[in-house]
């Protein structure tokens, strides 16, 4: 056997053996994929969501039990409950057995587009609310006989509370929680639901005729405090703000300063409020924000007002903001009139 021989037989063997090993890595990712190694498949299906009927009389109300719940407890409920057997949760996931539920709540009933709904849910009228998607979770065929959702429910009022929680961080904008009746309620939004209630109007004075003391305010106002005020008021439960956004309980508010009143081609305004004369001006906002129900008795918009003159202020400045050519402020003088 000369050198060549040997040379020969060295480079087989190498050759044999590297390929080898590269079978061996091929086979392992073949044969252990990292996708099947885990609980994919298992659905734990708990052992308490049958009972839903009977301890349903004595549970403190949703806006109560929120205050007091955890997103995080709520994220390993989902799973636990089997949620997650049916349904995605991030952002543009795909439906499977049940729809996406990434921006559920505060959205329509059936908020998914392109998903093959019941007719049972798809009729349900409204947004999902807090108090709405409590009742879903706890017997979804009593909420919605008919529904497609085959899922017994959740008996445990403090689970769903977590659960809701969760699925309220499950958004751009989450939707503020409704006020607890009691001390529950956190600093900021209580003392916004406080603004929002007025039982007299400021300083005393004739609130629906009067109006203009936010606009005076405007010069001053903040855009970023007014964004904020109406997440906390509860402003964007009803309403889009996005340029194009959809219509929900409310109009989209996009471009509303200086429109006429009733501006959003497609929504079904109260006849109160499309028999308005004139625009959106800022003295006009400023008396549908104080009162909306003095301002046009019988409207559609459930909302109490705004008495603080500064918060309205800040509302209406971040109102003016969406637009893609902003109404000008009012000078100090002549400040009836946007443009
Ligand atoms: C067996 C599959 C299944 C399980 C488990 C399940 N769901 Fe559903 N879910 C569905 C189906 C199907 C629908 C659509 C119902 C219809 O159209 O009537 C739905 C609808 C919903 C909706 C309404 C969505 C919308 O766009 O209006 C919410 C919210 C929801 N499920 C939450 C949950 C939560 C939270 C859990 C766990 C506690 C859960 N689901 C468990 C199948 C399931
Ligand atoms: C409970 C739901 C709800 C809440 C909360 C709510 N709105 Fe409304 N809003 C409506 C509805 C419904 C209408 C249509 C009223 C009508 O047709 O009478 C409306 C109309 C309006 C309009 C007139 C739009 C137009 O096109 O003429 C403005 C401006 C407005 N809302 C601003 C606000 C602001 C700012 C807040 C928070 C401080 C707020 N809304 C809170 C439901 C709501």
């Amino acid at each position: 056997m000369d050198s060549m021989e040997v040379n020969k037989a060295v480079a087989a063997f190498l050759i044999a053996g590297i390929a080898f090993m590269g079978s061996g890595l091929i086979s392992d990712a073949l044969v252990h994929p990292k996708a099947i190694k885990g609980t994919a498949i298992k659905v734990d299906l708990p052992s308490e969501q049958t009972a839903a009927a009977a301890p349903a009389e004595a549970e403190p109300p949703i806006a109560a039990l929120l205050a007091s719940a955890d997103p995080a407890r709520g994220e390993a409920g989902v799973k636990s409950a089997g949620c997650v057997a049916c349904h995605s949760f991030n952002e543009g996931g795909k439906a499977g057995v049940g729809p996406n539920l990434y921006g559920v709540v505060g959205g329509p009933h059936g908020h998914m587009e392109g998903y093959a709904y019941s007719t049972a849910l798809k009729g349900k009228q409204g947004p999902w609310t807090y108090e709405a998607m409590n009742e879903w979770l706890k017997k979804p065929s009593a909420y919605a006989p008919g529904t497609k959702m085959s899922y017994a429910g959740l008996s445990d009022p403090q689970k769903r509370a977590d659960i809701i929680d969760y699925l309220h961080t499950l958004a751009k904008d989450p939707v503020p929680f409704p006020a607890a009746p009691a001390k529950a309620a956190a600093a900021p939004p209580k003392a916004a639901v406080a603004n929002a209630t007025p039982s007299e109007p400021p300083n005393g004075s004739t609130p629906a005729s009067g109006g203009g003391d936010a606009v005076a305010l405007l010069a001053s106002a903040s855009p970023d405090a007014g964004k904020s005020s109406m997440t906390k008021l509860g402003c964007i439960a009803c309403h889009s703000l996005n340029e194009g956004g959809k219509n929900g309980v409310g109009p989209n508010l996009y471009g509303v300063v200086g429109q006429p009143h009733a501006h959003h081609e497609g929504y079904a305004y109260s006849a109160a409020l499309k028999g308005k004369e004139g625009s959106w001006t800022y003295a006009e906002l400023d008396k549908w924000l104080l009162k909306p129900s003095a301002y046009a008795p019988g409207t559609k918009m459930s909302f109490a007002g705004i008495a603080d003159p500064k918060v309205r202020a800040d509302v209406i400045a971040y109102l003016r903001s969406l637009s893609a050519n902003p109404e000008p402020l009012p000078t100090a003088d002549a400040a009836k009139q946007p443009g």
